[in-house]
């Protein structure tokens, strides 16, 4: 250690994975804040690192171990020079590997599970005293939730965007049989609907537009209401919706299930896409494959049917709802028919956007143990053809909206001078040349030309605004 007295201290926090450890990810920032850690872009800058990472795939968590052994080596040339590195692993690979993932990377000062995140702190000061292999992977009786606004101050420092996630819900009771969130974040927990509405309001005070609600299986949410009972997912954002300063609201991810009455889902989730002008007109509704075979042996516990039947009603309430999936091919025992059903179920739905994956063995899950593997280039084969269809919908989805006039969240400047960035109300980027003054507003913007995964937009003349308003 050197003798100078320290400056403000920098914290690196990378992110891998699904939104809710982006939240997370801000939420430790925040936290770390009151112990003199400001955020950096630059990891040779950092006093501390953060790996927040993912277990969902065997990719996903085999990258953190590759940027563990450039962090090993910086250490190193820190020490050499009498400065410390502090390394903290946090997420789901941190939960799932827990006390191997110290063997395997000694140099690693803590570990901390994603329900223990807000002891990070406290965990900090322990490594600054010098104590090594700190690990706290408990999944509290409290929830980490409890923690936030005492630990977020006022005004946290993560909040100030036009846009923002908001967690709602985690963990995931479901154990669909590839799958190890069930593992890592443990069982579904709510958070009560005043403190998502407490952090709603701040969000928005802070300049939030357009609200996220975050959760595993956001549409199972049950937070504890004002009134001591459980408000579903439809009730909370029509809460959200009376909130001034808020134009848009979305949720991610959703379970078909949930949306289901025989599985005691809420149902009025869907008349909420109807009533609710603020509640934006796309959804990502994971449906994994379309063939009921392997939905059967994924534990799903929904068929193809009632994925059509549902996504007609969606539409029904909300003619103009685009939507979006995700897909696992080469799940085992997946035939060819399976898959052509599930390319069948692509062509009937129409998505405008969707994620797909080959099937990856996860340790502890039922699906890895199977003993009907469907081999690698058979998978690789059905990624290609699933994705060249999907990119198609895509594009065609884009294209549809060339020459319409479509309203437009303003987020922040764009690549190009006098450019700006806006979200479309199908999660689209817009790229338009507008004046920076207007972040944080909605503005119809007439759609010139669709790129694979952005839009180009501009602004229309006077007396067009004046009709479109
Ligand atoms: N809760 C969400 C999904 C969370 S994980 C849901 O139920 O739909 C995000 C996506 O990763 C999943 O939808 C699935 O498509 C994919 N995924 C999860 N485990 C996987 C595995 N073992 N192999 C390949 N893809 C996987
Ligand atoms: Fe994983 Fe299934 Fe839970 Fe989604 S519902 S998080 S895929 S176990
Ligand atoms: Fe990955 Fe954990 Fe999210 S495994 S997808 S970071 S819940």
């Amino acid at each position: 250690m050197t003798d100078r007295p320290s400056p403000s201290k920098r914290v690196h926090v990378r992110t891998w994975g699904c939104q809710m450890n982006v939240y997370d990810s801000a939420r430790m920032t925040d936290a770390l804040a009151p112990l003199g850690y400001a955020p950096t872009d630059q990891v040779e800058a950092a006093d501390m690192v953060v790996l927040n990472t993912c277990h969902i795939r065997e990719k996903a968590a085999e990258k953190v171990f590759s940027e563990l052994g450039r962090l090993r080596l910086l250490k190193r040339a820190r020490a050499a020079e009498g400065r410390r590195l502090i390394i903290a692993v946090a997420g789901c690979v941190a939960q799932a590997e827990g006390v191997a993932l110290l063997e395997r990377a000694p140099y690693v000062d803590i570990v901390i599970g994603p329900q223990a995140t807000h002891r990070l702190p406290a965990l900090v000061r322990r490594a600054e005293a010098g104590e090594r292999a700190l690990l706290d992977l408990e999944f509290p009786p409290e929830s980490k939730f409890d923690e936030l606004p005492e630990a977020a101050g006022p005004q946290p420092a993560s909040f100030g965007g036009v846009t923002a996630f908001l967690t709602v819900q985690e963990g995931c009771d479901k154990f669909c049989s590839f799958c190890v969130v069930p593992y890592t974040r443990g069982a579904e927990y709510s958070r009560p609907a005043a403190a998502v509405l407490a952090e709603a309001r701040q969000l928005v005070a802070a300049g939030a537009r357009e609200i996220t609600l975050l959760g595993q299986n956001v549409n199972a949410y049950h937070g504890e209401g004002p009134d001591g009972r459980p408000w579903r997912l439809s009730r909370l954002i029509r809460a959200l919706a009376e909130l001034e300063g808020l134009f848009r609201i979305r949720y991610t991810t959703s379970h078909p299930r949930d949306f289901m009455a025989e599985h005691g889902g809420d149902v009025d989730l869907i008349a909420a896409h109807r009533d609710v002008p603020q509640l934006m007109p796309f959804l990502h509704l994971p449906v994994q494959s379309g063939s009921d075979a392997v939905l059967r042996a994924m534990n799903r516990r929904h068929s193809a049917d009632d994925y059509f039947r549902l996504v007609d009603a969606l539409r029904a309430a909300r003619p103009d709802l685009a939507l979006s999936s995700d897909f696992i091919v080469g799940h085992p025992g997946e035939t060819e028919a399976d898959f052509a059903a599930t390319l069948a179920l692509v062509r009937r739905v129409g998505f405008a956007q969707a994620f797909s994956f080959k099937f990856s063995p996860r340790p502890g899950t039922p699906a890895a143990e199977a003993r009907n593997p469907v081999p690698e280039p058979e998978k690789d084969r059905r990624l290609h053809e699933l994705q060249a269809l999907l990119r198609d919908q895509q594009a065609a989805f884009a294209a549809s909206l060339i020459g319409r006039v479509i309203p437009v969240l303003v987020l922040e400047p764009g690549r190009h001078p006098g450019q700006m960035v806006g979200r479309s109300p199908w999660l689209q980027p817009v790229h338009a040349t507008l004046p920076a003054t207007l972040a944080g507003e909605i503005v119809p913007l007439r759609i010139t030309a669709a790129h694979p995964n952005s839009l180009a937009g501009e602004a229309l003349s006077p007396a067009a605004q004046r009709n479109a308003a």
